[in-house]
């Protein structure tokens, strides 16, 4: 038996389409024939990645979109269906942190402004669960579909200062893993959910902690994190591709209910 990583054909449905990582994972499927419905809150960088993929040849359509929105999901899942009428990966890519919900020389945990961990804390988490319910609906009416979540080294091995993000990242792991179990047992046993867990990879989102304005080189903790990942570098955003494909593909079919850390060994470091 052949194994197939194919996914040409395949209605990919992603939020955070616009960003650093999930313009290349859209991008990147598109190339191989998938149908990408790149969905952002900025519509414009949305409908941006959507042309270039249509421009090389792919099918895609951008849609704004507020994953913190009902209502907008609700647009956005009509939209969709309109254009493709079925959805068979669903990335759930919007996340992020803020500078105002991390701990530093001039900010305390005990000072933190409740609003804005609440903000990473519904981002990251509610995003993906509001999300979910929009797109996985429609997953259980077809009786197939796909989930990937996008969780982080920080759900499994809390890091310093993120401290929302890294609680709604492990809240992400729990309701992977809850969201597996509750669609095999009471909807479909033909729908999957699994998430990746990236290491530190050098994007817009964290260089202001990892790189030194004024230097260029690592700060204290970019050194930190270089010396606790085995292979002494930060990832990159392609460095992802191979295991969204194997998990978007009918080459993971009995993987479910998974994270998969892609993190250069730094989860399996105890530092020592
Ligand atoms: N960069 C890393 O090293 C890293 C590591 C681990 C996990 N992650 C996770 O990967 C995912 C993508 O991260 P990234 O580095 O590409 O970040 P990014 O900031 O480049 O992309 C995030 C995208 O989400 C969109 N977005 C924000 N709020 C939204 C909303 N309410 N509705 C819809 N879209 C919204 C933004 O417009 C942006 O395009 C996030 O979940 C992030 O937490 C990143």
């Amino acid at each position: 038996m052949s194994v197939s990583f194919d996914v040409e054909g395949k209605v990919a449905v992603i939020t955070g389409g616009a960003g650093v990582l999930c313009s290349e994972m859209s991008t990147q499927l598109g190339s191989r024939g998938a149908k990408v419905a790149v969905l952002d809150i900025a519509e414009e960088g949305a409908k941006e990645i959507a042309a270039k993929i249509v421009e090389d040849g792919g099918d895609a359509i951008g849609v704004g979109v507020d994953v913190l929105d009902k209502d907008s999901l609700l647009k956005a899942r009509d939209v969709v269906m309109d254009k493709y009428g079925r959805v068979d990966i669903l990335i759930n890519g919007a996340g992020g942190n803020r500078a105002d919900a991390t701990t530093g020389d001039d900010m305390s945990f005990f000072d933190l402004p409740i609003e804005a961990l609440e903000w990473v804390f519904d981002l990251n988490f509610m995003g993906t669960v509001l999300t979910t319910q929009v797109f996985g609906k429609i997953m259980v009416d077809q009786d197939e579909g796909n989930i990937i979540n996008i969780s982080s080294m920080a759900a499994i091995r809390p890091l310093t200062r993120v401290v929302g993000y890294g609680a709604a990242k492990a809240a992400i792991d729990n309701f992977t893993k809850w969201m597996a179990v509750d669609l095999n047992q009471n909807y479909s046993k033909n729908i999957r959910v699994n998430a990746i867990a990236p290491g530190f990879l050098l994007t817009q989102q964290n260089y202001f902690l990892l790189v030194d304005e004024k230097t260029g080189g690592d700060t204290a903790r970019g050194h930190a994190i270089k010396s606790h990942t085995p292979m002494d570098k930060y990832g990159k955003p392609e460095d992802l591709i191979g295991a969204i494909l194997w998990l978007a593909s009918d080459a993971s079919s009995f993987v479910n209910g998974t994270i998969v850390p892609i993190d250069g060994g730094f989860s399996a470091f105890s530092g020592v």
